[in-house]
């Protein structure tokens, strides 16, 4: 029986910034797809189900010798049609006897592509004709090497004037390749591209959709658990509550989730998740109201990392001693979701760099000793969201920004006490009321309030003022990697700095982040 696993897609990553991009293109197209490093140790993935494989890009060279990335042996030997993209495409043309040049000087951004050749992978594709009646595709590139002699048995299927190779195909081998990239939006026929390969060349059936998704995650959560009972750690976030709603749904009241609120939430979070979980979807929700014991943990402490360090810890205190009052529990429920899995396989190779501990505030010591349920593991964060608003979320929870672990208690700079907190509560919420009421939440990836402990004078109506200082702070980003300051309106700037000022007593002044990742970071600490 044919079931949503039962084809996938296998993406060999080279390292390039667009792989995690590939992959959600393959899966919107409902065909499952899954990464795996061109250097992975362990083979993880099930090869027989495998129906094509693309390469992704990559930032190295393919004429570095033996230093450079290669295609893996196994790919060849799995007789099903492959894609390169970029230093796919390149790593392609030197295993088969072609030439790659290597060059200093990248080309970088939009490009005319000439087809050249009828091919499966382009087909009846064009944006437009040039003067000669030649079709013409819009397309983003983005590389310095290209290859300048294709292998044999291998067709150029479409130039640049600047690279004459710019995609070639191989019909007896099924292989072909693309130096733009299809994946990227810039690329007008970017996802008709890989539909192409994905469903006319690979010949994949539309398996991957929502419902689908949600009645396997069930069934295999059914028969993990059986008639044991599961814990959720609750955080209002995203991903547990998408796994709360679906275990909801799979297990009921064998589910228990813990919410605990640390006094580092914002305005009103705590009722709104009592409000969604335990009175609208019916949930089994224990709220745990810890605020002393944070704050008191907190108190004199101003380092960011201790910061972070301590809420970690006094939040795993709170949940085991939860915990352990229920007794017979055997699973914990976790919101881990495929980027994570990726992370952790790319930390495992050394290849992360940590800039902060990210300490996923949540994250429970193997002690507890209680087997993992993680239903979301293997979805991209649009997925998840998805699956949430066809489980019944609300879109004000499923497309909230993120919030971190450690909640204000990375917002408020230095140390944390119980009167900053609330005053940020306040400027932060009415920062959020503003982006929502005209449109900007969702244009920002992620907007929030910071509280600088720095006094400032102030004049509010005929008296001085001498008070704190808020900072506001909104970005645009894909992956949170990278991020610039989100270009709000000047007017709008002002009307949010007039209310918090006219409205919370305790402050004098407002700033604007406009700072980048690199070189800030999206939180202040
Ligand atoms: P930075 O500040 O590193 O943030 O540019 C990138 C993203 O990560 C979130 N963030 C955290 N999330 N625990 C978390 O669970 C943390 O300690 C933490 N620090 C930052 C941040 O909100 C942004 O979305």
């Amino acid at each position: 029986m044919k079931n949503l696993f039962s084809q996938k897609i296998l993406i060999i990553d080279f390292g390039s910034q667009y792989t995690q991009l590939i992959a959600r293109r393959v899966r919107e197209l409902g065909v499952f797809s899954e990464i795996q490093a061109w250097d992975a140790k362990t083979n993880t993935t099930d090869i027989t189900l495998i129906k094509g494989v693309i390469l992704s890009g990559g930032p190295e060279s393919v004429t570095e010798g033996l230093s450079a990335p290669k295609i893996p042996d196994f790919v060849f030997s799995l007789n099903v049609p492959i894609l390169g993209i970029c230093y796919g495409m390149q790593a392609i043309a030197q295993h088969f006897g072609g030439e790659v040049q290597s060059s200093d000087k990248r080309e970088f951004g939009y490009a005319k592509v000439k087809k050249e050749h009828d091919s499966l992978l382009l087909n009846e594709l064009s944006d437009n004709v040039d003067n000669s009646t030649e079709e013409i595709l819009d397309v983003w590139m983005s590389h310095g090497d290209k290859v300048v002699r294709a292998p044999n048995d291998f067709k150029c299927i479409a130039s640049t004037d600047s690279c004459l190779i710019a995609g070639f195909e191989s019909k007896n081998k099924r292989i072909f390749g693309l130096q733009f990239h299809p994946e990227v939006t810039h690329t007008k026929q970017g996802f008709f591209i890989l539909r192409s390969f994905v469903t006319l060349i690979c010949d994949c059936s539309k398996l991957w959709t929502p419902a689908a998704i949600i009645d396997d995650q069930i069934r295999r959560v059914q028969s993990l658990v059986g008639k044991k009972k599961v814990l959720l750690g609750l955080s209002g976030g995203v991903d547990s509550s998408v796994v709360a709603a679906l275990l909801n749904r799979a297990i009921g009241d064998q589910l228990i989730c813990v919410f605990v609120d640390n006094g580092l939430l914002r305005k009103n979070e705590g009722d709104h998740v009592m409000q969604m979980f335990a009175k609208n979807l019916g949930i089994n929700v224990i709220r745990v109201n810890a605020q002393k014991e944070f704050l008191e943990g907190l108190s004199g402490i101003a380092e960011p990392e201790q910061k972070r360090k301590i809420i970690g810890k006094k939040f795993i205190e709170v949940f085991e001693r939860e915990s352990s009052k229920l007794g017979d529990v055997e699973f914990l429920a976790q919101g881990t979701i495929y980027p994570d899995v990726i992370e952790s396989a790319g930390a495992e190779t050394g290849k992360a760099h940590v800039i902060k501990s990210h300490h996923n505030v949540g994250g429970l010591p193997d002690e507890m000793r209680l087997e993992l349920v993680e239903p979301l593991k293997e979805l991209f964060k649009d997925e998840v969201r998805t699956i949430g608003l066809k489980l019944g979320l609300s879109r004000e929870i499923v497309f909230r920004h993120p919030f971190p672990g450690p909640g204000l208690g990375v917002r408020i700079l230095g140390e944390v006490t119980e009167e900053y907190a609330d005053i940020l509560r306040e400027a932060d919420a009415v920062f959020i009321e503003e982006l929502q009421a005209t449109g900007w939440y969702e244009k920002t990836s992620q907007a929030f309030a910071v509280f600088l402990p720095v006094k400032s004078v102030g004049v509010v109506g005929d008296g001085r003022r001498y008070e704190w200082v808020i900072g506001l702070r909104a970005v645009e980003t894909i992956d949170f990697m990278t991020a610039r300051s989100a270009p709000l309106p000047h007017d709008f700037l002002e009307k949010v700095s007039n209310r918090i000022i006219n409205e919370i007593p305790k402050v004098s002044r407002v700033t604007y982040d406009i700072s980048s990742k690199p070189p800030a970071t999206i939180e202040w600490e």
